[in-house]
């Protein structure tokens, strides 16, 4: 398959009538998939009401039939369209968030979406993107848009349209290219069906944003403990993962540097992720840093792309720093742990 891309300007508004959004929209609206970019991370997109068009993304990615997509909206009438039950907690943190990194889980109404969006659950994740692109694109299809991250199934989502077509090019029909995403990390998401709305993934939302405006907000205890099933399907799955090993370290530079010398010693090339601050502290093969500890959200940012870069680099074991799990850095420190395939070496237990 030929993919066609387009380059469109993000910090355009009402792109709605610009070629390339009318164009890649019409492609949605034939049911083919094309890959767009949002604030968090690029999207492959469906016509979330079309079984054939659904089905295109699973197989485009690689994705288990077992995990249900996020169903993109411009508006509140699209919403009212698919869901039903909006509890009270609910409109408040969409008053609060939305257009935003935000995606809350709800309950469906039947018959208005393909089953395959929600792999048969009765709930639906629904977000509205906070990116004049994405939004164009939805407006210009008149459509719900269902999107997963626009990367293989299992690899560190796209923050660029470069890592989209790594990824897929000649497997969908299109892509437009809007620059890097900002946010870098995924949207957070929130079970709502609930009466204390649980945090499914830690996101662009932080659990200190939404607590300050509904209050009580559980986590899935998943999210920490891995002998218990997690209540996102997609969490359960390998993901982010580099080709070569990863290990998060807990502890100090001089204990990572430890790490990296008895490995060279072994003849290995050795990468490692630090942050801006320590970067000087390091001697490896590949030092490569996503961001900086004193603004953690460019950490976010950098992050997918550390991850990918590692890909393209001769490297056989990469070490990371951990971060504090504040703020955006528990999304941070989540993807990390996912990532490391949860091989994690701590200085206080060696
Ligand atoms: O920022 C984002 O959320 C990006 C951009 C493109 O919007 N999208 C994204 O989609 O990360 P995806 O498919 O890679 O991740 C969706 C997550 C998965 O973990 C999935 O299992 C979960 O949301 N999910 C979707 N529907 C659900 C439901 N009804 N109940 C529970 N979890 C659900
Ligand atoms: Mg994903």
């Amino acid at each position: 398959m030929k993919t066609k891309v387009w380059s469109v300007d993000k910090n355009v508004d009402n792109l709605q009538s610009y070629p390339q959004i009318t164009e890649s929209a019409g492609l949605l609206k034939a049911d083919q998939v094309v890959a767009f970019p949002t604030e968090t991370v690029y999207g492959l997109g469906a016509n979330a009401k079309s079984d054939e068009a659904v089905k295109k993304v699973f197989e485009a990615k690689g994705r288990p039939s077992d995990n249900p997509l996020i169903v993109h909206i411009a508006s509140e009438g699209q919403l009212e369209d698919i869901v039903e039950d909006i509890p009270e907690q609910a409109r408040r943190l969409m008053a609060e968030f939305w257009p935003g990194p935000l995606t809350l889980i709800l309950r469906r109404k039947p018959g208005k979406l393909s089953n395959f969006v929600t792999a048969g659950l009765d709930t639906v994740a629904v977000r509205m993107p906070d990116h004049q692109v994405a939004l164009g694109i939805i407006r210009a299809s008149d459509l719900p848009i269902a999107a997963p991250s626009a990367n293989t199934s299992g690899k560190p989502s796209p923050t660029s349209a470069k890592h989209v077509e790594d990824d897929l090019l000649g497997r969908i029909a299109g892509i437009v290219d809007g620059g890097t995403t900002g946010v870098g990390v995924e949207s957070t998401v929130l079970d709502c069906t609930v009466e204390v709305p649980i945090i499914l993934r830690p996101g662009g939302v932080t659990l200190e944003q939404l607590k300050a405006v509904i209050g009580a907000v559980q986590q899935d205890v998943a999210l920490k403990n891995q002998d218990t099933a997690p209540k996102a399907p997609g969490m359960k799955y390998t993901h982010y993962a580099p080709k070569a090993p990863l290990y998060l370290v807990k502890g100090q530079p001089a204990f990572l540097q430890r790490l990296v010398d008895e490995k060279r010693r072994d003849g290995l090339k050795v990468g490692i992720i630090t942050a801006l601050e320590h970067e000087a502290e390091y001697i490896a093969d590949y030092v490569v840093v996503p961001g900086s500890l004193a603004q953690l959200h460019t950490v976010a940012a950098g992050l997918y792309d550390a991850l990918r870069q590692f890909d393209e680099l001769d490297v056989d074991i990469i070490f990371s720093e951990s971060f504090p799990e504040s703020g955006i850095g528990a999304a941070v420190m989540n993807r990390l742990e996912k990532a490391a395939g949860h091989q994690i070496i701590d200085e206080k237990h060696v």
